[in-house]
């Protein structure tokens, strides 16, 4: 009976030793300095619109470089095991595909994962619609204690600071120590080189639509026409934020109030064929239930955006021709582009 019991506790030391070693050894993932180096043109094209964060910086190509590193690396949770990766996938349009998403310790985000595609425009941000720049805001998902759980950026500093090849990295494309501002400024210019210039819809942009089918021809009218669609979701990333945030009257009552009185950020459109669930609750699978919402589902809510007080009224098939529309607003160029992709690969 004794020895059963030795044994058991041996084997439960055993146990804990290889989980303690697991995250030793997460310390010392394998990581190439050189990485941050490899010769990505982050801002390569003339980028069409005007750029809020660090791309007209002289080195900016190596800041969203180091950028891209800190983006997937597991370090810059408290116990080593979430990215921001984790939740912001690039195969999906940097976003999640489940409701809400697991972060530190398998705790639930109590809203579903935006996509992180053409940020760089936008003046508001996470689905409270905050104003600002996102270098203002991007260090917040780190010390949040259901995504990354970091006591505090203080505390990030100090653990990177440890890591040589990250000292060796920050002298080299700041010539300044690890720093909040510096480690803000890399995450927030990588996450703005992230830009959607290729999908279907642009493309047509620039030959008249001759690329389109005629259903996705009709869509678009709808989008821009009967649908009213592009009276919140216009403009070039498809979210018309100069509105500010609306409700779309998703439920009489909202259990998740957003700003306020079930007001959410107008999200861009952009790569939604990839971004699925919808919603800030992640409440809708897929793009039919998105367009049977606007035509069928719309709840009576004294704050009901005034845009959508008429009934949208369309037919199944102009349903089915919005939602084909909509297909053409996704870029498979940026989601499979090397200089996103994680680099501990
Ligand atoms: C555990 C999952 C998770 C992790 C990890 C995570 N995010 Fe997020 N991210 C979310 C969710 C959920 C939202 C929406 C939150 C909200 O509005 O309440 C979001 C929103 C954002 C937004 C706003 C996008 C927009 O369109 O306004 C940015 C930017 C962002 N995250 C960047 C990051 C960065 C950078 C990291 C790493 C430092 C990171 N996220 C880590 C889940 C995550
Ligand atoms: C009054 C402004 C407004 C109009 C008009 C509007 N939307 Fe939206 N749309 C929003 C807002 C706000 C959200 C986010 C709501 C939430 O999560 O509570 C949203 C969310 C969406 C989403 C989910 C995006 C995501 O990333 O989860 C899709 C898809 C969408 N709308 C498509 C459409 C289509 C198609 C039309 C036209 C039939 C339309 N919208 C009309 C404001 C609008």
């Amino acid at each position: 009976m004794k020895t059963k019991y030795l044994l058991l506790t041996a084997t439960l030391i055993f146990i804990v030793f290889l989980i303690g070693c697991q995250e030793d050894s997460d310390l010392e993932q394998p990581f190439n300095p050189d990485l941050a180096l490899e010769d990505f043109d982050y801002f390569e094209e003339a980028i069409p619109y005007e750029s809020t964060a660090y791309s007209e910086a002289s080195n900016h190509d190596k800041i969203a470089g180091l950028g891209r590193i800190l983006f997937y690396d597991s370090r810059l949770s408290q116990n080593n095991s979430i990215a921001c990766a984790s939740c912001h996938h690039q195969e999906i349009g940097f976003s999640d595909n489940t409701q809400f998403s697991s972060g530190l310790h398998n705790f639930e985000t109590s809203r579903n994962t935006m996509t992180l595609v053409n940020n760089a425009y936008q003046i508001s941000h996470f689905w409270e619609g905050q104003r600002g720049k996102i270098e203002d805001h991007i260090l917040s998902p780190i010390s949040n204690h259901t995504e990354m759980g970091m006591k505090d950026i203080e505390a990030l500093v100090e653990k990177l600071s440890e890591i040589e090849a990250y000292n060796k990295l920050f002298n080299e494309v700041f010539d300044e120590p690890i720093n909040e501002e510096l480690i803000a400024i890399s995450l927030s210019t990588f996450v703005a080189s992230i830009i959607s210039y290729n999908s279907k819809f642009d493309k047509g942009n620039e030959n008249n639509f001759a690329n389109f089918t005629n259903t996705e021809k009709r869509g678009k009218d709808l989008f821009f026409g009967k649908a009213k669609c592009s009276s919140c979701h216009g403009g070039d990333h498809y979210a018309a934020e100069w509105r500010g945030n609306a409700n779309i009257g998703l439920d009489k009552e909202y259990e998740d109030q957003g700003a306020e009185n079930g007001k959410f950020k107008v999200p861009s459109l952009r790569n939604i064929s990839l971004t699925a669930p919808y919603m800030h609750d992640g409440r809708f699978e897929t793009l039919e239930e998105v367009v049977n919402h606007y035509v069928h589902g719309i709840q009576d809510h004294p704050d009901l955006d005034w845009e959508l007080q008429e009934p949208i009224s369309l037919t199944d098939l102009e349903k089915s021709e919005l939602v084909e529309f909509l297909h053409t607003l996704t870029d498979y160029e940026l989601v499979s582009d090397e200089k996103f992709s994680d680099p501990f690969r």
